[in-house]
C-alpha cells in the first residue's frame, strides 16, 4: 500500500479531523500526547534544559500544545500540509500558544545543526515517505543527548493488538468517520496504513541506522500504540560513547 500522504487530508476531512481522533479513541489520544510531553519534559528537567521543541507532523498542534502545557521551551511545529497550518495558527490564536510556531516544511527543516533539544511526533511518522532519511534530519538538527519521540499506531505484533485493530479498522473508524462527515473511506484507509507500517522494533532499527541510541519502546492501551525513544549519543573527546 503506497503511505497516506498530506494530499489526501482535505475539505470535510481536515475540518473534522480532530473530532474524529478524540472520538475514535475515546479521548486517549490526549492522554497518550501528554504521557510523551511529560516524558520530554521530565528529561529536559533533569538536564535543565531551555532549547526549542520541534514537533514534526504537528498537523492541526495538538501535540505541540501538550508540550506547550508542560515545558517553557520554544516549539517549532513543521507540516508539509499548508491546511493543516492553517488550522494550527487558527488554534495557536484561540487557545493562546505564544511559544508555538507552526512551519510548512516538506524534506530538509528549516533548522541549524544541533538546535533542538527534543523533537516529537504524534501520529504522523507512519506518513512520511522518505523515513530514514527524514531521521537522519532529525539527527542532524538534536543537539547532543537530545531526545526523539515517535508515539504512533505501529503495525500490530501480537494476535490481541491485529483483533482489537481489525475491529477498530472494519468498524469503529469507518462509523465514526462517517457519522462526523459523512464518509467512511478515508477513515479505513487511515487504518490501512497502519498494517502497511513498520513494528515499534523496526522502527528503532531505522533509528539505529540513522545513529541514534535505543532508550525505550513504550506500549500504550495493550500494545495498541507505541511511543518509541531514542538519543543522538554525546561524543567524548576520547571517542566513547554516553
Ligand atoms: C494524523 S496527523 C497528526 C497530527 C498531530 N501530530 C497530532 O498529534 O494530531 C498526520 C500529519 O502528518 C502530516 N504528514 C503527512 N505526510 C507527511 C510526510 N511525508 N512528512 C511529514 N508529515 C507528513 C500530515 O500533513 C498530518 O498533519
Amino acid at each position: 500500500m503506497k503511505p497516506y500522504t498530506h494530499f489526501e487530508f482535505s475539505g470535510r476531512f481536515l475540518k473534522n479531523y480532530d473530532r474524529f481522533n478524540h472520538l475514535a479513541s475515546m479521548g486517549l489520544d490526549r492522554r497518550w500526547r501528554r504521557v510523551t510531553a511529560g516524558r520530554a519534559a521530565a528529561y529536559y528537567q533533569q538536564r535543565g534544559w531551555n532549547a526549542p521543541v520541534l514537533d514534526l507532523a504537528c498537523g492541526t498542534g495538538d501535540m505541540a500544545a501538550a508540550i506547550h502545557q508542560v515545558l517553557q521551551a520554544v516549539v517549532i511545529g513543521s507540516d508539509p500540509s499548508a491546511e493543516m497550518l492553517d488550522l494550527a495558527a487558527d488554534k495557536k490564536k484561540r487557545c493562546g500558544w505564544s511559544r508555538f510556531h507552526p512551519v510548512r516544511a516538506v524534506s530538509r527543516l528549516p533548522l541549524a545543526d544541533a538546535s533542538v533539544g527534543a523533537v516529537t511526533c504524534a501520529f504522523g511518522v507512519r506518513n512520511f515517505v522518505r523515513l530514514q532519511q527524514d531521521m537522519d534530519e532529525c539527527r542532524r538538527v538534536l543537539q547532543p543527548g537530545g531526545r526523539i519521540y515517535l508515539l504512533d499506531f505501529y503495525k500490530p505484533q501480537n494476535r490481541f493488538s491485529h483483533g482489537v485493530l481489525q475491529i477498530y479498522k472494519k468498524i469503529i473508524a469507518p462509523a465514526v468517520g462517517a457519522l462526523i462527515t459523512g464518509q467512511a473511506k478515508p477513515y479505513r484507509y487511515l487504518m490501512e496504513s497502519m498494517y502497511a507500517f513498520r513494528t515499534p522494533q523496526a522502527m528503532m532499527e531505522v533509528l539505529t541506522v540513522s545513529g541514534l541510541q535505543a532508550v525505550d519502546i513504550h506500549p500504550f492501551f495493550f500494545g495498541l500504540v507505541h511511543l518509541v525513544v531514542a538519543e543522538k549519543k554525546i561524543y567524548s573527546p576520547q571517542g566513547e560513547t554516553t
